[in-house]
């Protein structure tokens, strides 16, 4: 926790006001007047997927007492409802382009960012799902801003994976869970875990490596099934997944065999899942070891 005193600023409050919810007491002006100097200040937070109901009050409240907010939404409706909670955001959503390098682009926004926070203002960077999960520009734009003396952090949101660990009924815990972006997974030797749940992320651009495109298309993925074919038998079942950005829809979930996934359409706001194909398998050696610690120690196995 930081030091209070002359000179020191907390990140969170040190004694909360009796009956004021944290989020309501924590004194975000506080932050932007720290001992640097400086006055302007970072939050990237996270909206979470779904319009409305993902807001947490703590990033609502960041949204409300910024000077100026950054939004990097899926969603245009999003945007309005965000429009409604502050006057000023600003989207970043028109500095993609076609054939322009995303990493270009992001770090447009981080510059876009920075640049408010360097002129004294309050910045709320606004990203849809979680800020930090696959999402370049908040973290860099955190880090920068650290590094030059303003107050920066960021506010987790419900992301992507959240929602389909709730919609797939799936528990990363069970079987142990790797993620990857599909095009990390294509473009490095990696090693998969077959007894584990396997999500993927950013298909619909597997395999671009101009970092330039929107989407790749059904020749692209062909070359991750046949990647995936070295671990997973063609007809192991993928789900396909989308979850709800709108209240009033439903999460899309679809289950193909592997050999289909070039030829369905995708878009690029879904997230493919593997589940597992083998049973875990015991670790005699490690399981022994533990076992001689046990009696070692006078504790009995687990049931
Ligand atoms: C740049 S990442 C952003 C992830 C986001 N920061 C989050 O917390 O979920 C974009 C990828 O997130 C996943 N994604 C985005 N929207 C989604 C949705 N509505 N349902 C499922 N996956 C989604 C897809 O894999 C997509 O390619």
């Amino acid at each position: 926790m930081a030091r209070v005193g002359p000179g020191r600023t907390a990140t969170r409050p040190m004694c909360p006001t009796p009956g004021l919810p944290y989020y309501r007491v924590m004194n975000i002006t506080s932050l932007a007047t720290s001992n640097t100097g400086h006055r302007g200040s970072l939050a990237c937070i996270g909206l979470g997927m779904t319009l409305g109901s993902h807001l947490t009050p703590l990033a609502r409240s960041h949204i409300e007492q910024a000077d100026v907010v950054f939004a990097g939404l899926s969603d245009g409706v999003v945007e309005l409802w965000l429009q409604r909670m502050h006057p000023d955001v600003r989207s970043l959503q028109p500095y993609y382009r076609e054939g322009k390098s995303r990493m270009k682009t992001y770090w447009q926004w981080v510059r876009l960012m920075l640049a408010e926070v360097r002129a004294g203002k309050r910045v709320c960077g606004v990203f849809y799902g979680h800020p930090g999960i696959f999402a370049w520009s908040p973290h860099k734009a955190v880090e920068l801003a650290r590094a030059e003396g303003f107050p920066a952090h960021m506010e987790p949101g419900i992301s992507a994976e959240d929602c389909l660990y709730a919609d797939l009924g799936i528990d990363p815990g069970r079987f142990g869970c790797q993620h990857f972006e599909a095009s990390q997974l294509l473009f490095y030797q990696r090693r998969i875990d077959t007894a584990g749940y396997l999500v993927l992320w950013q298909v619909g651009l597997a395999g671009d490596r101009s970092l330039g495109r929107l989407r790749t298309g059904p020749a692209y993925r062909q070359v991750l099934v046949d990647l995936l074919a070295q671990d997973y038998p063609l007809d192991h079942e993928v789900i396909v997944y989308r979850g709800a950005t709108l209240p009033i829809e439903q999460p899309r979930i679809r289950r193909v065999a592997l050999r289909e996934l070039p030829h369905i359409p995708l878009t690029a706001e879904e997230t493919v899942v593997l589940p597992p194909a083998e049973a875990l398998r015991p670790n005699l050696a490690i399981q022994e070891r533990l076992a001689a610690l046990d009696r070692l120690e006078g504790v009995g196995a687990f049931a």
